[in-house]
């Protein structure tokens, strides 16, 4: 059975650090680092995801704002919100939680955030800069990964490391961490031929396609480490990783389960880049 990497506990550790460094930071500075959450229209997973990041800003002392806008907000409207966050001194991060509705270029609004307030790295400046390995901010999910490799010792250097999925969210950006950290990747996608055969090459796999138990244990070589960034709702309601957990976890030598794995890893890494942000802007 494989040890469980147990991203609540790293998270917990982790988010009780950043809450005395977030203290000295408002003591020294004055102010809370501030982070703005934007959501428009009323889908009920990014619901979920921006209340929780809500909640984890109160937990750490970090001063939130949550504006929920409805889904018929037009591209101006959110441009305009955006251009008020940029100038406000006491938000430091801005995130619009994404997917956006159809009538609304994510590009445009992605573009529109200052880069120095882009927790989420998904400016190009600063996925140009991760490219660089100069970065100011990592994004969440691929570096709540990497934290969670740290937190266990698992090394990176020399490894087989297979990412599934090339999102630039996730699976582009993951690819990149990992070679920063010298790791042999791979990236697989839709259009990957034999792609067990790729898979089953990994000491380390990331399954990040969105799929509900795509990873199966035939596509898993024994004794591999196996992170899965997947969050799909499943027809009974439960959430259910990118990974067949049950059979995998057989033959994996470490495996993030869904929920509790990477997730809550996700919302630790933004709370850091929202103090790096505050403290960039002193
Ligand atoms: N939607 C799904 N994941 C994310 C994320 O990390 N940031 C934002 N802004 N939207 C998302």
């Amino acid at each position: 059975m494989a040890t469980m990497i147990d991203g609540k506990a790293v998270s917990a550790a982790l988010r009780s650090e950043l809450k005395e460094k977030i203290a000295a930071f408002a003591a020294a500075s004055g102010a809370a680092p501030g982070l703005a959450v934007v959501l428009v229209g009323d889908d009920p997973a990014s619901s979920v995801y921006v209340r929780n990041k809500h909640r984890a800003c109160e937990e750490v002392g970090i001063y939130s704002e949550v504006y929920q806008l409805p889904a018929e907000t037009s591209e101006e409207e959110l441009l305009a919100l955006i251009d008020r966050l940029n100038a406000a001194a006491n938000i430091h991060g801005i995130l619009v939680q994404l997917p956006l509705p159809k009538h609304i270029s994510e590009e445009r609004i992605v573009l529109a955030i200052h880069p120095d307030k882009d927790v989420d790295a998904f400016h190009p400046s600063n996925v140009g800069k991760i490219m660089l390995g100069n970065y100011r901010f990592l994004p969440c999910t691929p570096a709540g990964v990497m934290a969670l490799l740290q937190y266990y010792n698992i090394e990176v250097a020399g490894k087989e490391c297979v990412v599934v999925g090339r999102s630039n969210i996730v699976g582009k950006p993951q690819a990149l961490l990992l070679l920063e950290k010298n790791g042999t990747v791979t990236v697989c996608h839709s259009r990957t031929k034999n792609l067990a055969d790729v898979t089953r090459r990994a000491d380390i796999l990331v399954a990040a396609v969105g799929k509900a138990k795509f990873i199966t244990a035939d596509m898993v070589k024994e004794g591999a480490v196996v992170i899965d960034v997947g969050i799909n709702r499943m027809e009974n309601g439960k959430l259910c990783g990118d990974v067949d957990f049950e059979a995998v976890s057989q033959k994996a030598s470490a495996i993030t389960p869904v929920p509790g794995g990477v997730g809550p890893m996700t919302i630790t890494m933004l709370l850091q880049n929202a103090l790096r942000a505050a403290e960039m802007q002193q």
